[in-house]
């Protein structure tokens, strides 16, 4: 299949394209991103998405069985020999009722995407089976990411699953949550932790990868996109294949929503959906590059040619006062999105939306995901904080059907849940007072007993 399928820059100026059998991740021409493209005429398409739910029914096929290669008409990069799949993909969606009230809409209004269930904790591994698959077919034996923890955690699960190659990850100093990054030692990765953040990690990988010719498994990876935007089809195929009317994502390095809007321009172009969800992207008001260069400053897609001008003057500004993203949400403390101009694309073709939320807001409505069945990691509840936001404006109403992504597992990062539910601790002030939280109304501390019967059944009579 892979002759139908090549890369291809996605600059207006240039459209370089390479083979893919390449891995060059950035175009060799101008810098720019790739995407991966197919001649669609020349493959076997569906007719209806709805075909893809008889897979259910074929579930010892490995291929069938993955929430990611169910989908493998829509991502025909790989012969299917090649592919490697790990059950990525096991996800569930369903309403969440009273997460709907804490964002102001009705009860069946809203959608908990649970991508939490995935191997390695987070959507990640969407990504890392389809960039695993195309290592092994340039027969990569070493591949790198930087990562403020779920890439590597998911890179090193591939690697140490699969013997395919050994895995390196970066990951900076101090803001990964213990829980990433005890993945990645125990999945047996090198793990070089850089004095520095996420992005002077990614600047270093990417510099390590070229030398040394080593493959790299970031978001820049444009393959690793073609497996994150199976996520939008399996939203679809949860609501029977009737789209939503928004999809709300954190927004870090910006790859999950590059890839969802690439899914729904290409299910658009296929004829597979005529309505196009809402997407709206989420930042961290401390590490909010999108929100500032697309909602305050007005940068868009403009076919291929957005503002790269405005954009480096953005960058300039940051490194020139040495400005560093911070936020209790180390997924998405990311200031140089690589994926930027991928996601001016998304927004334009979902008719999207950014918005910024707080820190206090981000621990508020992630205690409310875990009060309301769930439970999520920080950066994930960004979504849901950002909804409730989108509904007081008015620019979400009563009757949208919404879906929220939950990105990443809540015991990824179970100290900032402990310190958030302890306010008055030493934790609470480590963890939340120095990120700007100075309350924790949702908060449900753990009730100090004496080791005492008496005592005990008092506090569960109090309880009701
Ligand atoms: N949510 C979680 C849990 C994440 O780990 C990330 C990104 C995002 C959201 C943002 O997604 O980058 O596609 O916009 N984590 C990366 C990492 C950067 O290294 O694990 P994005």
């Amino acid at each position: 299949m892979t002759e139908f399928a090549h890369q291809k820059c996605i600059s207006a100026n240039c459209g370089t394209t390479y083979d893919i059998g390449q891995s060059h991740f950035t175009c060799g021409e101008c810098g720019s991103l790739l995407d991966v493209e197919y001649d669609w005429d020349r493959l076997p398409v569906p007719n209806s998405l709805s075909e893809f739910a008889g897979r259910w029914q074929n579930r010892s096929n490995p291929l069938d069985f993955s929430g990611v290669w169910r989908f493998r008409e829509l991502l025909p990069f790989a012969a299917a020999d090649q592919i490697v799949t790990i059950g990525e993909g096991q996800t569930v969606l369903r309403p969440a009722p009273q997460v709907a009230r804490f964002v102001g809409l009705p009860d069946q209004r809203l959608f908990l995407h649970y991508e939490g269930l995935n191997p390695s904790g987070s959507f990640k591994d969407n990504g890392m089976t389809a960039a695993a698959t195309h290592a092994r077919m340039i027969g990569a034996k070493l591949a790198a990411c930087a990562s403020t923890g779920n890439t590597s955690a998911s890179l090193a699960l591939y690697a140490s699953a699969t013997s395919l190659f050994r895995a390196v990850v970066f990951v900076g100093s101090g803001k990964i949550a213990m829980g990433k990054l005890s993945q990645a030692l125990d999945y047996a990765a090198t793990t070089i932790q850089i004095e520095g953040d996420f992005d002077d990690a990614l600047r270093l990988v990417r510099d390590v990868c070229q030398r040394e010719n080593v493959y790299l498994c970031n978001s820049l990876n444009p393959f690793r996109l073609e497996g994150q935007k199976t996520t939008a089809f399996r939203i679809l195929e949860s609501l029977d294949w009737q789209p939503p009317d928004w999809i709300i994502v954190p927004g870090g390095n910006l790859g999950n929503s590059s890839a969802i809007g690439k899914a729904f321009q290409e299910l658009k172009s296929l004829g597979l959906c005529d309505q196009v969800p809402r997407l709206a992207i989420i930042n961290a008001a401390g590490a909010n590059t999108l929100y500032e260069l697309h909602a305050r400053q007005g940068v868009v897609w403009n076919a291929g040619q957005p503002d790269r001008q405005r954009i480096s003057e953005y960058f300039r500004v940051l490194d020139e006062t040495n400005h560093r993203a911070s936020t209790v949400a180390t997924a998405i403390q990311i200031n140089r999105p690589v994926n930027l101009e991928k996601a001016l694309r998304a927004l334009e073709t979902c008719d999207g939306v950014v918005r910024q939320v707080s820190d206090q807001e981000i621990l508020d409505a992630k205690a409310q995901v875990g009060a309301g069945g769930f439970g999520c990691e920080p950066a994930s509840a960004a979504s849901v904080a950002g909804t409730r936001q989108l509904v007081a404006e008015g620019v979400i109403t009563s009757d949208d059907r919404v879906v929220c992504i939950l990105t990443g597992h809540q015991l990824k990062d179970p100290d900032t849940t402990v310190a958030y539910h302890a306010p008055g601790s030493e934790a609470f002030q480590r963890v939340c007072v120095a990120q700007g939280i100075h309350q924790a109304p949702h908060a449900n501390p753990p009730q100090i007993v004496a080791n005492n019967l008496e005592e005990i059944v008092d506090v569960l009579r109090r309880v009701g």
